[in-house]
């Protein structure tokens, strides 16, 4: 049987607002990703996920859809999307559109026609219930802070928004809801996308009555009669966002067998240094011993019944080189320890836009600078709650979304080369430093340490199949795994930190066939191996 295509590629996520503005309003759109495909293919890169493009009123940047056969106006027009589809194409790119389907917008023709009463024909596609004791039917919480109920006025009912009350649920209970959103799916296959990010997924699943939000009953039914009815027909790659899920959740979403998807992002990694049963702004260190032991219990457990996505980043999260590594003196180290580290696992690796030349968070020092619907909803609602302002931007800066959404930094021209007007969200002051143009031109840069890894991987099986063990004989700051294929073994190893560390693994013997490194190693010798801050480095054993 032959493997599918998406198990060798590595995928890079355009965040379409901030990565290249192409007419000089200050907005980043598709013709101006169609002018940095040359660069993406230089990157090595065989797919896009592009969050989303479609028709939005931008409550929460594009994850709030009007119409899901449209494109924004600020992005371009629908010919600009086929085009951008047929020039990735022609450079062995494809494009992974984001199938945002737990909710759509408050402005979307369906909700507009829901709304108009309880005897509306798309009255169902949404979630509507009576008040109860004259409030709201039970206390469900929005991930953007406060109830995720909205009373309205007109009928007299409420409707369920997990996330903003312009982003209200549709009702998956509802048939006509399936047949709508694989009608929307066929049309984007037949363009010729690649694949879909689904986004959150696990959500589609709820019984809100239950107060159950992920993983519900029917949850991978809806799943089953998707693929059937959409992409099981096409050569396309699918990714869930479910933030809940375990390896055995895992796998019911992506072994083969169940023709379900190709695999999901898992987020327990990426919760780490979150306090238990708090949010995500409720923040505790980062253990280096309980990351070891989680990305390696994803990393066996899935087996054969499941495929791994790997990554660091995305538009939601903080950039992980400010975030655990160390984004001064040792920025450029740390960003090539965590690529090493991560593109050296099986799976199918994400680097999301900047993470190649070691972007970093952007922090703020006031609310206004802040545009994510997130962070200010917590904001005001944990003043309301009695926390300082202080505390609150500082939270913001370690966590907020907003950090990983500034434009992207071309170049040292005005505005990092991102635009030529003010962007719509702040450029990093530090694009001088940081930027494309300069990793272009450095070979030891990040970005060419990122394309050496895209590379290997295509270039060794072992990469892609080899099987994954844990080293546990090394001190705790120590990342080291072995990858093993066929009659080869390789050794990975990273210091996750600024201090010098001591391996004495004297059974590993000597090696001089070091794959990639970020100290220009020559040769590893585990006899006595000080590893220097932040190193990290590939190397055959056999
Ligand atoms: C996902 C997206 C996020 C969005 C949310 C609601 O988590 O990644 O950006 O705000 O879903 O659509
Ligand atoms: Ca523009």
């Amino acid at each position: 049987m032959q493997e599918p295509w998406w198990k060798t590629t590595v995928v890079y996520q355009v965040y379409p607002r901030s990565f290249q503005d192409s007419n000089g309003d200050g907005i980043g759109d598709l013709r101006g990703i169609i002018q940095r495909l040359d660069y993406l293919q230089t990157l090595g890169i065989g797919a896009i996920w592009l969050s989303p493009v479609y028709k939005s009123p931008n409550d929460d940047n594009g994850y709030d859809i009007s119409d899901y056969q449209d494109i924004m106006d600020e992005f371009g027009t629908m010919s600009d999307m086929d085009e951008l589809i047929g020039e990735a194409y022609k450079r062995n790119i494809r494009i992974v559109i984001d199938l945002v389907v737990n909710h759509t917008s408050d402005e979307h023709a369906w909700f507009i026609e829901s709304r108009k009463g309880k005897d509306n024909p798309y009255r169902d596609y949404y979630i509507w219930r009576d008040p109860v004791d004259g409030e709201a039917p039970n206390d469900l919480r929005s991930i953007f802070s406060g109830s995720a109920w909205q009373y309205d006025e007109h009928s007299g009912q409420y409707y369920l928004h997990l996330f903003s009350k312009k982003q209200p649920d549709l009702n998956w209970e509802n048939p006509k809801v399936h047949h709508e959103v694989w009608d929307m799916m066929n049309f984007w296959l037949e363009k010729g996308v690649g694949g879909f990010r689904m986004d959150v997924i696990d959500l589609i699943g709820k019984i809100p009555d239950e107060k159950v939000t992920g993983n519900g009953p029917k949850l991978h039914e809806y799943l089953q009669q998707m693929n059937k009815a959409t992409f099981g027909r096409y050569d396309v790659m699918t990714v869930g966002e479910t933030w809940g899920a375990t390896p055995d959740i895992a796998k019911l979403y992506s072994d083969p067998k169940r023709q379900e998807l190709s695999m999901v992002f898992q987020f327990e990694h990426i919760s780490l240094d979150q306090q238990e049963g708090k949010d995500k702004w409720d923040l505790k260190p980062l253990s280096i011993p309980e990351l070891k032991l989680v990305l390696s219990k994803w990393q066996t457990a899935l087996g054969n019944e499941g495929w791994n996505s790997l990554f660091w980043n995305n538009h939601d999260l903080p950039r992980i080189v400010s975030r655990w590594g160390n984004d001064k003196e040792y920025r450029t180290q740390s960003a090539k320890m965590f690529a090493i580290l991560l593109h050296m696992m099986k799976g199918t690796p994400y680097i999301y836009q900047g993470e190649e030349i070691g972007m970093t968070n952007c922090p703020i020092t006031d609310i206004n600078e802040v545009n994510d619907i997130e962070s200010i909803n917590m904001y005001h609602e944990r003043l309301a709650n009695g926390y300082s302002k202080e505390e609150i931007i500082n939270s913001i800066n370690a966590k907020g979304r907003d950090n990983a959404r500034t434009p992207m930094q071309w170049d040292r021209s005005g505005q990092a080369g991102f635009s030529t007007a003010t962007p719509w969200l702040h450029v990093n002051p530090n694009y001088p430093s940081i930027n494309v143009a300069d990793n272009l031109a450095d070979p030891n840069s990040i970005f060419h340490c990122y394309r050496r890894l895209i590379e290997l991987r295509k270039q060794n099986p072992i990469v892609v199949y080899g099987d994954y063990e844990l080293v546990d004989d090394v001190p705790e700051q120590v990342f080291l795994y072995l990858r093993k294929h066929e009659d080869q073994v390789w050794a990975v190893a990273a210091n996750i930190g600024a201090e010098r560390m001591l391996v004495q693994l004297p059974a590993f013997g000597k090696s001089a066939d070091v794959i990639v490194s970020n100290y220009s190693r020559a040769e590893v010798d585990f006899s006595n191996l000080e590893l220097q801050p932040y190193e990290a480095f590939a190397v055959k054993l056999i």
